[in-house]
């Protein structure tokens, strides 16, 4: 199915959850078991894993292993012991929508048990359908967003990218990096672009990785460096990724991104999201309503444990920011494109996802 041999970095192997650490890479590639819950609410936490469909896979799997203990714990009353497991693993991040969906779908399985067969065995299953499923709808956004920049001709054959969107970020092979990996494959794109994606080096470590490995031509640059390369005339869109995504089309993802935006509107680059339909929130109206994460101050004031800034000094650091739509130009998803995104196209994207 795949062009590109990608990495993965969630695995259901050996009867439990296996995770590659991604705070290691690319230096090393260590993997992590996961024994029970509260290891896989750490993961998460502590960004082992991170991007927001591998965030909603991995609390997929943690609820099996959850299941599995409470199970073994009390045969009668499990279910009701699995509460505290589900808003455990709620709690562990606040923006990627991803993850409150995938807790969701897997209340809906608990809810559907068959009660004659393994309970624990059908909730895998939904977390591997959960999981599958987000690996098939990145090569529809692939396929469906290169057809995107082919439409609209590239004068530069340049992109910009922010944060990590790829195959360590989601089920496999990546959102707006799945884009980049069809679009670079029918020869649409010439030159990657990576942020390196302060405080937490995403694009630095992880992206640069992946497109290296894939022998996708990549130039690593300081999240500074964009406008520079706009006003070169080097690049024709930027391509992101989203935590969540609101009723009007508004855009949480990796702080970092609305500046992209606003400098690409000002030189007339295009701006494409790339979300599967799990990334949509509707019960939100605007982006102003979205949780916006705030990490400690250690990952701004040192670099890789390696103080940088004066003892004393104050840090705000929020991870993600909002990019209003009107500064979109096309979110694309498996199940279509909406172009100008608004509350209309929105809703009518949503209900035809509905349908399927
Ligand atoms: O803090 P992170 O690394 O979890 O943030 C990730 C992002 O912001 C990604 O752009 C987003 O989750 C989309 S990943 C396909």
């Amino acid at each position: 199915m795949s062009p590109f041999p990608t990495v993965s970095a969630i695995e259901w192997r050996d009867d439990t959850l296996w995770l590659l650490d991604q705070r290691l890479l690319p230096l090393q590639e260590v993997w992590l078991d996961h024994a029970d819950v509260h290891a896989v609410v750490n993961s998460i936490r502590d960004m082992v894993v991170r991007g927001a469909p591998a965030i909603g896979i991995t609390a997929a799997y943690g609820v099996v292993i959850a299941a599995r203990a409470r199970l073994a714990e009390n045969p009668q009353h499990w279910q009701q012991l699995l509460a505290a497991d589900f808003e455990a693993l709620a709690a562990s991040r606040p923006t990627a929508v991803n993850l409150f969906w995938a807790l969701d779908q897997m209340k809906v399985a608990l809810e559907k048990l068959d009660r004659n067969q393994d309970p624990v065995a059908q909730l895998l299953a939904e977390a591997i359908r959960i999981h599958e499923s987000d690996l098939a709808a990145n090569h529809t956004m692939g396929h469906l967003g290169a057809n995107l920049i082919r439409h609209y001709g590239m004068p530069a054959k340049g992109v910009i990218t922010h944060c990590n969107t790829g195959s360590l970020a989601t089920g496999g092979y990546g959102t707006a990096l799945g884009v980049i990996r069809s679009a670079w494959k029918a020869g649409l794109i010439e030159q990657v672009y990576a942020d390196e994606t302060r405080p937490w080096w995403q694009g630095a470590r992880l992206t640069a990785w992946e497109l290296l490995k894939d022998g996708i031509p990549v130039i690593l640059t300081a999240d500074s460096v964009a406008a520079t390369l706009m006003q070169q005339g080097k690049v024709s869109w930027v391509i992101v990724g989203a935590d969540r995504i609101t009723a009007n089309g508004d855009v949480a993802n990796k702080i970092g991104t609305y500046s992209l935006a606003v400098l690409a509107r000002h030189h007339g680059v295009r701006f494409m999201v790339v979300a599967p339909t799990t990334t949509f929130d509707p019960s939100l109206a605007h982006g102003s309503a979205i949780p916006i994460e705030e990490r400690g101050p250690e990952e701004v004031v040192s670099v890789k444990g390696v103080r940088v800034a004066p003892e004393g000094v104050a840090v705000y650091n929020p991870v993600f920011d909002v990019t209003p739509a009107e500064l979109i130009d096309a979110i694309v998803t498996e199940k279509g494109v909406v172009e100008h995104p608004n509350r209309d196209g929105i809703t009518a994207l949503l209900a035809q996802a509905s349908i399927h």
